[in-house]
């Protein structure tokens, strides 16, 4: 694998030429997007798309978004684009936004999962926005982890998974969301905008732009049916370790000497002000910033981290309600095993 490190804000284009190279010709990249990283590959070449769901282990039916960088390369992608889309798009790219519209013909269906329907996205990373202004197609991407594994937001979380899988990895730092963009659709419009995965961009600031949206990202769908959305999958997002939502009322004592008696080691992750990692006798204490933003930018890393760290368990302090939490909350329930 070639990892290749670059300026995250002023990105050299000489350095990112290579890997737009190798996107055009059909290989797979791994690149910053400011969500989290993504496992790039041509969206319009179907063997190239094919390359994704392998080195994933990602199941046919799980349809992967595809990466642009204008609203008419957008645009281009689909069969109708309603005042909305255009509303939304100027609103909010490039940004952790993400479309689900009519899908052009010439779009494979093994992006789309055999749906009629194509997600489309600006990502705002400058680095993503490069390398897709130099590979000049659209790049299908989804997160670049194994399936129901915790994305990377990190160049190391990517080696780490799919290192041996891949043979370029863009490295632009760490991401400044942290969680995967917001998923609207716009395909059945007659029923109004749907909500298929919430977002940092949250439900608010899409009905300031368009109105009331229909949900359904809180919906449990069963692994096993086809499904409109795989980050609807009820587990996803998941560590290798077990993963506990606690939320105060319980105590924390009597779980954290259990832990130490069973030689268990755990972590707790808890709200503060900052950012901090502590070691105990039962493991270890990491404190996550209580502002949402702040906390979202964190939590993968964290994730990851409980997994370097070996533990078998990790108790996480849950966060407050409301809007701003609810992207975190949705990652939490599926991650919580
Ligand atoms: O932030 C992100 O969205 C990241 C970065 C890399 O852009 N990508 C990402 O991709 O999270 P992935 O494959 O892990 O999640 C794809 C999500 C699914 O959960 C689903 O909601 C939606 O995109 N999706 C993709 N194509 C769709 C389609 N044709 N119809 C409905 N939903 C679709
Ligand atoms: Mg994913």
């Amino acid at each position: 694998m070639r990892w290749i490190k670059v300026d995250a804000v002023a990105p050299e284009r000489q350095d990112l030429a290579d890997a737009a190279q190798a996107l055009r010709d059909g290989e797979l990249v791994a690149f910053p997007t400011e969500t989290v990283y993504g496992l790039g590959a041509c969206a319009l070449d179907p063997l190239a798309v094919a390359k994704i769901f392998e080195a994933k282990g990602r199941p046919a039916t799980n349809p992967l978004i595809v990466h642009v960088s204008t609203i008419e390369q957008a645009r281009a992608l689909t069969c109708a684009w309603p005042e909305q889309a255009q509303r939304l798009a100027l609103a909010f790219w490039p940004g952790p936004l993400t479309l689900v519209l009519p899908r052009a013909a010439h779009v494979p269906l093994s992006v789309t999962a055999g749906l009629e329907q194509v997600a489309v996205r600006i990502p705002a990373h400058p680095v993503a926005r490069a390398l897709l202004e130099l590979a000049d197609v659209p790049v299908a991407a989804p997160s670049a982890n194994r399936y129901t594994q915790v994305s990377p937001t990190r160049a190391e979380h990517v080696a780490r998974a799919l290192g041996d899988r891949i043979k370029w990895l863009v490295d632009g730092g760490p991401t400044s969301v942290g969680l995967e963009s917001t998923v609207l659709s716009l395909s059945a419009l007659e029923q109004g905008p749907e909500l298929l995965r919430p977002g940092m961009i949250d439900e608010a600031a899409l009905e300031a732009i368009i109105g009331p949206l229909r949900s359904r990202a809180h919906e449990r769908v069963d692994e096993e049916v086809a499904r409109p959305s795989p980050g609807l999958a009820r587990k996803h997002y998941a560590p290798q370790a077990r993963v506990i939502v606690w939320d105060g009322s319980s105590s924390l004592d009597e779980r954290l000497a259990f832990a130490a008696s069973a030689q268990e080691p755990v972590v707790v992750v808890a709200l503060s002000e900052r950012l901090s990692e502590q070691a105990h006798p039962w493991g270890w204490r990491i404190e996550l910033p209580k502002e949402p933003h702040a906390y979202a930018r964190e939590l993968y890393r964290v994730l990851h981290r409980v997994d370097e760290l070996g533990a078998a368990e990790v108790l996480i302090q849950a966060p407050p309600d409301g809007d701003a939490w609810r992207a975190v909350w949705d990652r939490l329930s599926r991650a919580v095993t």
